[in-house]
Formats: C-alpha cells, sequence, structure tokens
C-alpha cells in the first residue's frame, strides 16, 4: 500500500456502541482494511468518546489496522496505553499539550513498531507540520472541528492545506499518507481526492446508510 492507494477508513463513533463487534464486523463484510478510532478527552476537544479499553475490545474483534486518532492532551503520558491495546497508527495533534514533545512522541510511536500520524485543527496551518514530516506516516488534515461526527465539510478552509502538504510532500520525496476527517461523503471526497487525500475517514457515511455494501461501493467509486 502506497500514499496513492484510496481507502475507505470507517469512523467508530458513528457506529453503534451497543453493538460493537457487530459494527466492526459490518465493516470487515464490505472489504473495509482501515477503521478508525476518534479518542476524545473532553479537554482538547468539548467531547468525551472512548480511551484504550475501546480500542483493546476491537483488537479482540477484528485483524484489520486500527488507525487510532487521539484528539487529547498529553497524549504522550497516553500512548504506551493504546500502543499495548492494539493500535497500528496513533495519530496525534501539533495543537495539544505534551509533558515532552510533539517528536518524541512520533518517535515513540514508530519504536514501538507503530504507524505514527499528525492531526491538524482546520485553522492550524500546514507549515506546523514541517517540523515532523520525517517523522510520519501520515498526516491527517481535519476538515471538520474535532470533537463531533456528522459536521459538513469545511472546504474552503482545508483544500488548500492538503494540496499544500501533498506537493511539499512530492517535491521532497517524502511518502507520508494523506488523510481527510469530517464530513466526507461521496460529494466531497471526490474534492479531497483532487487535492491530494488518499485515506477516507467516513462515519456518518458509513455507519449511517443501512445498506452498508451499497455505501462503501458508492465511496470506494468516487475516490478510484
Ligand atoms: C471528529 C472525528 C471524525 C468524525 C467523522 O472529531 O475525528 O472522525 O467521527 O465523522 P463524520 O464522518 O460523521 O463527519
Ligand atoms: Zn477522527
Amino acid at each position: 500500500m502506497t500514499h496513492e492507494t484510496p481507502l475507505i477508513l470507517p469512523s467508530l463513533l458513528a457506529a453503534d456502541w451497543s453493538r460493537v463487534a457487530a459494527e466492526v464486523k459490518r465493516a470487515e463484510d464490505v472489504g473495509v482494511q482501515w477503521l478508525h478510532l476518534d479518542v476524545m478527552d473532553g479537554a482538547f476537544v468539548d467531547n468525551i468518546s472512548f480511551g484504550p479499553q475501546m480500542v483493546q475490545t476491537v483488537r479482540k474483534c477484528t485483524s484489520m489496522f486500527l488507525d487510532v486518532h487521539l484528539m487529547i492532551h498529553r497524549p504522550d503520558h497516553y500512548v504506551d496505553r493504546f500502543i499495548h491495546a492494539g493500535a497500528d497508527n496513533i495519530t496525534i495533534h501539533v495543537e495539544a499539550r505534551y509533558d515532552s514533545s510533539v517528536l518524541e512522541t512520533l518517535r515513540h510511536i514508530r519504536a514501538a513498531g507503530k504507524q505514527a500520524g499528525i492531526a491538524l485543527h482546520p485553522d492550524t496551518p500546514f507549515e506546523a507540520a514541517l517540523p515532523y514530516v520525517n517523522d510520519i506516516d501520515l498526516l491527517l488534515v481535519m476538515t471538520v472541528v474535532p470533537g463531533f461526527g456528522g459536521q459538513p465539510f469545511m472546504e474552503k478552509e482545508t483544500m488548500p492545506k492538503l494540496a499544500a502538504a501533498r506537493d511539499y510532500r512530492d517535491a521532497h520525496g517524502l511518502k507520508y499518507h494523506l488523510e481527510v476527517d469530517g464530513g466526507i461523503y461521496t460529494h466531497t471526497a471526490p474534492i479531497a481526492k483532487a487535492h491530494g487525500a488518499n485515506l477516507f475517514v467516513c462515519g456518518t457515511s458509513f455507519y449511517g446508510p443501512s445498506d452498508t455494501a451499497a455505501a462503501m461501493a458508492e465511496l470506494k467509486a468516487c475516490v478510484a
């Protein structure tokens, strides 16, 4: 898989948590390779979701690649718990508070054999990620304000940044994936793809429709 491989990443935040195992299987059954898990602490974002135990629960249900998105302060304090819970990629926000530093945390994640990502809030410029581009496997460009699913896609605030991240990567021979997250539907995913995205986080657009196979087919077709 390269940074040109388009993937649909269902976000568990939009699933029915009373049936987590079935919702994970729902994704597996339609060929999903990466599952996105949104961790929220109620401090970095104005919402609280779940922690390492949910990652561990999902890990027991599936062999899919678990893409853990930490919307939390002090991600370095908690990161080992997510590593041990079975995360395959761990993405941290440049805007969060750290006991150590963003760079040390990224290097710690990779030293544990996991993939590491940096996430940017819609208000944060691409330049904020520059010190870390050699230490990441993916750059997550948030296309909504982090904290809730079901929000509208923020095209004008985020697409120029996404294209800048792509152009910088390609001009410098780097290989990081470009992931978009929030408000990704069949009408917005092609816009993000045209600006360089290859990983598409879909919460409402994947777990909303009852015909999951049809939803996945439509989403895959619009980023192919
Ligand atoms: C928001 C999360 C997103 C969200 C996507 O903070 O990071 O992953 O779940 O939700 P939709 O796809 O419903 O906009
Ligand atoms: Zn997310």
